[in-house]
């Protein structure tokens, strides 16, 4: 094998040509395999060294010891070159800017009744009761019949009352939350705590104080020795806890089939009397019907609205703001998550 100085030289520019062309590392990376590696010229040319006649060695040798190393030293210079512009370039492609408005992706929140009913859970939930729910579409007979509210009886016309088709299901969307009272009765033996929030409907139109979909939040308490004593004290703390310490309240004499006495409960807040909801002790024959023994077991209950509740507390002049579900009406309450 031989080879000459010519082709050294060849070689050597052909090397200088090709790193000079890579224009990014991976392409530099390929031509240092073509140019330096074992198979290219030069290191043939190394290789050719040893079968030199004695007296070609050392010119020969020196020529291909230089393009080597100016081969080398330009691939080095090169890959220098080639790391700072994939620096600048890695840095203007990576580069955050700040100034940029945020994606402003709104993360939802709680409706502000949700808000209230949790916040009502919470409160007694701190003075021992339980939470009970009940369906929404009820059988007529705990909507009505239990709570002693007979089909013939007058009561029956107080509340409007969506039927479920066909009539002889004996189903009502239910009226008011008093239902859940006869369920826990049925289910639990006294001492019963409970608070029952949750979805009612009546066919009232919608309009600035009433609609047809609307929200109760109901208390059960029935024990030994109740009296409407309790009732008074647990309807004060209650408000109070809703509408600040020195906010009082008044029962007002009233009738509901389910409860005698009756009372309606009003608050006094920013100077006048406002009607919260119903209120009395449980009627006896309701505890009847419920197996409670009356000769032990006394209790009270009462059943307030939570839309009016929201609205007094806030200052909501118009019901539309509550059903509908605008948010910007929304937002102002915050997220209401913990
Ligand atoms: C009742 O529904 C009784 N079940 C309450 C009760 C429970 C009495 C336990 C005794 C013992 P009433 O029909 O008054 O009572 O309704 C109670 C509250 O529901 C009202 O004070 C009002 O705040 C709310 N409410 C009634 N109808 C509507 C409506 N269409 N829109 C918004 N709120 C309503
Ligand atoms: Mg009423």
């Amino acid at each position: 094998m031989s080879i000459s100085i010519a082709e050294v030289n060849e070689s050597a520019k052909s090397a200088l040509l090709a790193i000079s062309s890579a224009t990014d590392l991976a392409a530099l990376k390929l031509v240092k395999i073509e140019h330096l590696g074992d198979k290219s010229g030069l290191s043939k040319a190394s290789q050719a060294l040893g079968k030199i006649a004695a007296e070609e060695k050392a010119a020969f040798g020196k020529v291909v010891g230089a393009a080597k190393a100016e081969v080398s030293a330009a691939y080095e210079a090169r890959v220098k070159v080639l790391e700072t512009e994939r620096d600048a370039r890695v840095l203007i492609e990576e580069r955050v800017d700040v100034s940029l408005p945020a994606s402003n992706i709104p993360k939802g929140g709680l409706h502000p009744l949700t808000i209230l009913t949790n916040e009502i859970s919470d409160l007694f939930i701190g003075l021992g009761y339980r939470v009970a729910e009940g369906p929404e579409l009820e059988a007529e007979w705990l909507n009505f019949d239990a709570l002693n509210i007979p089909a013939d009886h007058p009561a029956r016309t107080m509340q409007d009352t969506f039927f479920i088709e066909p009539l002889d299901s004996k189903l009502v969307l239910r009226t008011h939350t008093s239902p859940v009272q006869i369920r826990t009765m049925l289910e639990n033996q006294p001492p019963i705590y409970v608070i029952c929030p949750g979805r009612t409907y009546r066919a009232d139109e919608l309009d600035a104080t009433h609609t047809p979909v609307f929200s109760q939040v109901e208390g059960l308490v029935i024990d030994r020795g109740i009296t409407m004593a309790d009732l008074k004290g647990t309807l004060d703390y209650f408000a109070q806890s809703i509408f600040g310490p020195d906010v009082i309240t008044r029962l007002r004499p009233s009738f509901f089939p389910f409860t005698e006495p009756s009372a309606e409960v009003d608050f006094f807040f920013n100077g006048r009397w406002i009607e919260w909801g119903g209120c009395g002790m449980v009627n006896p024959k309701v505890l009847e019907v419920c197996g409670i023994d009356t000769s032990e077991f006394s209790g009270f209950a009462f059943g307030m609205g939570l839309e009016r509740t929201l609205m007094v507390r806030h200052g909501i002049t118009d019901m539309h703001d509550i059903v509908e579900g605008d948010i910007r009406f929304t937002r102002s309450f915050g997220l209401g998550i913990k």
